[in-house]
C-alpha cells in the first residue's frame, strides 16, 4: 500500500515537472498556441511538455536504484540494447491521464512536428489499466459531479477543445475501441452516454463497437446515443469551426440507439427481400437479447418485428425470448 501511494505521488511530481518545462520551450508553446489552446484549458488539464532529453526524468527522479525501479514500473523509462535507461517521453506535449479521484496514473504525449508515432501513451502499469479509464472524466466531474450526459470522443485534443468551448462533459476512450469497462464507468456518473467519434471509417467502426459493448449495461433509464459529424471532422475541428452552438445543434440531433442500429444494418441488408429479413433477424436478435432494460428491449423487439413483418407472437418469441440472457429477469409478453 505504501509503495502504491508513493507511485501516485511520483506521478504527480512528474506531471508537475512536465508543466514546469512548458514555458521553457518555445516550439511547444507555439504548437499549443497554433492549436488554439487557451492558458485556462492548459491549466485545467495540467498539460505539460517533456524536454528533448534522454535523461530529463532520470536526472530529476532517478537518483537511486529504488527510484529507477519505480520509474520503470510506471512505464516512464525505456531501455536501449545496452540495457541503459532513458526517458520514454521526449519532446512531446504531455497530457496527464487522471483517474476518477484525480490521481495521475499515466500520460499521453503528442509530437509537436509530424514525426511518428503521433501519440505515445503510457503502457499498462500498476497504476494504469488502459481499458478501465476515461481521459477527462476527473475534469468533467470536477465541473459537474452528476452531469446530464457524458460525451465519449476519441482523443485528448477532442476533450480539451470541447472543454475550452464550454462543452465540459467529454471524455476520451484513447484508442479506437471503447471497452465495456469504459462504458460501465461512464454510466456510473450519468444516465446518458453520447458517442461522438471522428467522421472517418475508423470512427464509424468504433461507434458500432461501442454499441455492441454497451448493450449489457443498458438498464432502463439509461440512454446511449450517437453523433456523426460531417466527413473528415473530429470534435476538436468541428467545435473550432462551428462553435458551441453548432456543436449543440448536432448533439440535439443525435441518433438514438435504435436509429443507429437499424440504419447501420440497412446499409448491409436489404430489408425488403425474404433473404434480407432472415439476415436482419440473425444479426439483430443476438444484440437485443443482451439488453437488460426491459422497455428498451421491448421497443427494439417491436421495431424488429415491424421490419420483418412478423405478427405472430410465438414466432417473435422464438426469435427473441422475453427472458433476457443478461439478468434472467422476465417481463410480461407484449401483444404485438
Ligand atoms: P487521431 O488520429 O484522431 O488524433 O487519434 P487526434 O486525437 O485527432 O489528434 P490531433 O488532433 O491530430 O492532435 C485519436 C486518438 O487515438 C490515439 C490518441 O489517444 C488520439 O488522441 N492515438 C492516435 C494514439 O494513441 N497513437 C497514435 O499514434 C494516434
Ligand atoms: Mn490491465
Ligand atoms: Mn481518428
Ligand atoms: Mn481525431
Ligand atoms: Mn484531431
Amino acid at each position: 500500500y505504501r509503495t502504491k501511494r508513493n507511485l501516485y505521488e511520483l506521478m504527480h511530481d512528474i506531471a508537475q515537472f512536465y508543466r514546469q518545462q512548458l514555458p521553457l520551450n518555445i516550439p511547444a508553446q507555439s504548437y499549443l498556441q497554433q492549436r488554439g489552446l487557451s492558458p485556462e484549458v492548459i491549466e485545467r488539464f495540467q498539460i505539460g511538455f517533456s524536454p528533448n532529453q534522454f535523461g530529463g526524468l532520470l536526472a530529476h527522479f532517478g537518483k537511486t536504484q529504488e527510484d529507477l525501479k519505480k520509474l520503470f514500473d510506471l512505464g516512464m523509462l525505456s531501455r536501449n540494447d545496452n540495457r541503459d535507461a532513458y526517458d520514454r517521453f521526449r519532446n512531446r506535449i504531455m497530457f496527464p491521464i487522471r483517474d476518477r479521484r484525480g490521481r495521475t496514473i499515466a500520460f499521453g504525449g503528442r509530437v509537436i512536428s509530424d514525426e511518428k508515432p503521433k501519440y505515445l501513451n503510457s503502457p499498462e502499469s500498476v497504476t494504469y489499466h488502459k481499458g478501465n479509464e476515461l481521459y477527462g472524466l476527473f475534469e468533467a466531474l470536477q465541473a459537474n459531479e452528476s452531469p446530464e450526459m457524458l460525451l465519449v470522443v476519441e482523443g485528448y485534443m477532442d476533450v480539451v477543445a470541447l472543454a475550452q468551448f464550454g462543452v465540459d462533459y467529454a471524455v476520451a476512450a484513447l484508442g479506437t475501441a471503447t471497452t465495456p469497462e469504459q462504458i460501465q464507468l461512464a454510466f456510473r456518473s450519468t444516465e446518458q452516454v453520447v458517442c461522438c467519434y471522428d467522421a472517418d471509417r475508423a470512427g464509424r467502426a468504433a461507434a458500432w463497437r461501442a454499441l455492441e459493448n454497451a448493450l449489457p449495461y443498458l438498464e432502463d433509464g439509461r440512454q446511449l446515443k450517437f453523433i456523426f459529424l460531417p466527413d473528415g471532422e473530429d470534435p476538436d475541428s468541428f467545435i473550432r469551426r462551428y462553435g458551441k452552438a453548432g456543436f449543440e445543434d448536432y448533439l440535439n440531433n443525435a441518433q438514438s440507439l435504435s436509429d443507429f442500429l437499424f440504419s447501420n444494418l440497412s446499409a448491409q441488408v436489404d430489408f425488403s427481400s425474404k433473404e434480407g429479413k432472415t439476415k436482419l433477424a440473425a444479426l439483430v436478435a443476438p444484440l437485443i437479447k443482451q439488453i437488460p432494460g426491459e422497455i428498451l428491449r421491448l421497443s427494439l423487439r417491436q421495431m424488429l418485428a415491424q421490419k420483418l413483418g412478423i405478427f405472430d407472437q410465438s414466432q417473435l418469441e422464438n426469435l427473441i425470448p422475453t427472458q433476457t440472457e443478461n439478468t434472467g429477469k422476465t417481463y410480461k409478453a407484449p401483444t404485438v
